[in-house]
């Protein structure tokens, strides 16, 4: 015998985030579920617009006895995920710093300070010192556009503008090369820089790099330090306009 209809939506699902009820529908990842009923868990490299990446590793949680990438591990029915523990947190607190010591990223000379992912994480997270040994990666600036900026030294190889410029602008200015510790972000031009490529500053690409790496030119400081979002809101807020911006 078939199964009356039942006019009704499919029943969602549900699991634990730290104990509080989420609820998601077949196929949302960890992150897009806590998201979307409004509970916080750390991202980076993440953005709902693209597939996920997986890179940065500040989404991790605990799921099944498992540490899984949140932005890219579906949730399942019943299944308790741990985010904000203190064992958590202490990985996620290395791997900013990590991160900072692997680039030069001096928040109080950079025009990016008080709007950057990677800045408003280490407050998030109280991060008091660098754990870790400086790099002091020889990178190069690259001023050559005329309305951008390209600081490699600040890439923390999220792949947005990669991203971006591929799926969206469908310039692919950006381009990764080499693997590990020579792993860094490239610019598809034969000289490399970015003034010979088709980039302009209202191509997503050039808006949605989360630190300083990738900065409109002459626009540094239209924002007075004080009063920029993470200045005024910690990164679990949504920033006005920018609700979907990881
Ligand atoms: Fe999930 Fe970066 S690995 S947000």
């Amino acid at each position: 015998m078939t199964a009356p209809f039942d006019p009704r939506p499919p029943t969602e699902h549900q699991f634990l985030l730290d104990g509080r009820p989420v609820p998601f529908t077949e196929g949302q990842t960890i992150l897009q579920a806590a998201r979307a009923a409004g509970l916080y868990i750390p991202s980076l490299c993440w953005d709902p617009r693209f597939v996920p990446h997986g890179s940065c590793k500040l989404c991790v949680v605990k799921a099944a006895g498992r540490h899984v990438s949140a932005c890219a591990t579906q949730a399942r029915e019943g299944w308790e995920v741990e985010s904000s523990t203190p064992e958590i947190n202490d990985m996620r607190r290395g791997l900013l710093q990590m991160l900072f010591v692997s680039g030069e990223h001096f928040c109080p000379g950079c025009e990016k300070s008080g709007h950057c992912k990677l800045q408003a994480l280490g407050y998030e997270f109280e991060m008091l010192g660098p754990r870790f040994p400086h790099f002091h990666p020889q990178r190069p600036v690259d001023a050559s556009h005329p309305e951008l900026m390209l600081d490699l030294t600040r890439c923390v190889l999220c792949e947005l503008c990669v991203r971006a410029s591929r799926e969206v602008d469908h310039t692919d200015v950006f381009g990764v090369e080499g693997r590990g510790i020579h792993k860094r972000l490239v610019v598809n031009a034969p000289s490399g820089q970015l003034a010979d490529t088709p980039i302009a500053a209202t191509d997503l690409a050039a808006r949605i790099c989360p630190v300083g790496a990738i900065l409109p030119k002459g626009r540094g400081f239209a924002v007075p330090i004080g009063e920029r979002p993470y200045d005024r809101a910690t990164i679990r807020a949504p920033i006005p306009g920018e609700e979907d911006t990881p």
